[in-house]
């Protein structure tokens, strides 16, 4: 069965590209096919791996949107795109993304389908002639919207990134009370795969705030405990990816940075997270 995974946050800047498109890239090196789905207008993914730019018009007319518009006239499979790496296919986001959502409810006005659901019947539909192992879901920072709420119902698996700045703690507890909210709604399972720390300065301190905030009971040690720690103890994930300039780098290069020099910090942390994930996954399924 094909692991759908969304990575999702309320909150912009804290890595869910780099973290989609990075783990894109490990799981493509390790041998899986991989397909990313692309919701955010900002495109960044989309140009990550493609190597192509926006202001280019590329992918004009062959992205998301136009998949939703074209949704009972072509199959969902047209606008899958290849990328820079053999195992990586895309679904593109384009200079229409923003008018995606307008598009989802007038295919649900006109067919009855729930908008929610849009892309789990994107994917039901693809996954009938393609097999993938694994299909990554970038989504924008919004807390609340219909395009990170179609996001979260295709998902077998959510990763929330966690960037630790003022507001990153309510923007994971925001986005994880949307996941719990969606999974009642729909009767589906939307598993919290992990909370990922990332662009992290000092992992020793780091680790401490972490362990104090997510780990320990002591309400005294840990006013939060109620709030975090008997939730989200065993859903931090072990791998936090540190800070490093290769991950800017990789904006200029448009490529991930486990292919642009694998030995660096960041890369490295992503090739972890893959592996750790990998092990989750085992004892999950
Ligand atoms: N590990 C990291 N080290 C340094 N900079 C990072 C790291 N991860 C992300 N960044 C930078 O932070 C910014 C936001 O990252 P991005 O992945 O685009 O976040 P989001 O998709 O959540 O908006 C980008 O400029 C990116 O290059
Ligand atoms: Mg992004």
């Amino acid at each position: 069965m094909t692991e759908v995974i969304t990575i999702a946050a309320g909150k912009g800047g804290v890595g869910k590209t780099a973290t989609t498109i990075n783990l894109a890239a490990a799981m493509a090196l390790d041998g899986y096919r991989v397909l990313v789905v692309d919701t955010d207008t900002q495109a960044n993914s989309t140009m990550f791996l493609t190597g192509r730019r926006l202001a280019d018009n590329a992918f004009k007319g062959k992205g998301l949107y136009e998949l939703a518009r074209s949704r009972h006239l072509l199959p969902a499979t047209e606008f899958i795109r290849p990328t820079q790496m053999e195992n990586v296919d895309i679904i593109p986001s384009n200079m229409a993304t923003p008018y995606l959502e307008e598009q989802i409810k007038l295919i649900s006005a006109d067919d009855g389908s729930e908008p929610a659901q849009f892309l789990f019947n994107v994917l039901s539909e693809i996954f009938e002639t393609r097999d993938y192992d694994y299909v990554l879901i970038d989504t924008p920072p919004a807390q609340n919207s219909l395009t990170v709420q179609t996001a979260l119902v295709a998902a077998s698996r959510v990763i929330i990134p966690l960037k630790l700045e003022e507001q990153g703690i309510e923007s994971l507890l925001v986005t994880d009370a949307l996941r719990r909210a969606l999974e009642e709604k729909y009767e589906i399972e939307i598993d919290l795969l992990g909370i990922l720390p990332t662009i992290v300065e000092k992992t020793a301190l780091t680790d401490y705030y972490l362990n104090l905030a997510f780990v320990s009971r002591d309400e005294e040690e840990n006013p939060e405990a109620s709030r975090l720690a008997a939730p989200y103890g065993d859903k931090l994930f072990k791998t936090a990816i540190r800070k490093g300039n290769i991950v800017n780098e990789s904006t200029i290069e448009r490529k991930p940075c486990v292919l642009i020099n694998p030995r660096k910090n960041p890369s490295k942390d992503y090739l972890d997270l893959w592996k750790e994930i990998k092990s989750r996954l085992a004892e999950r399924r």
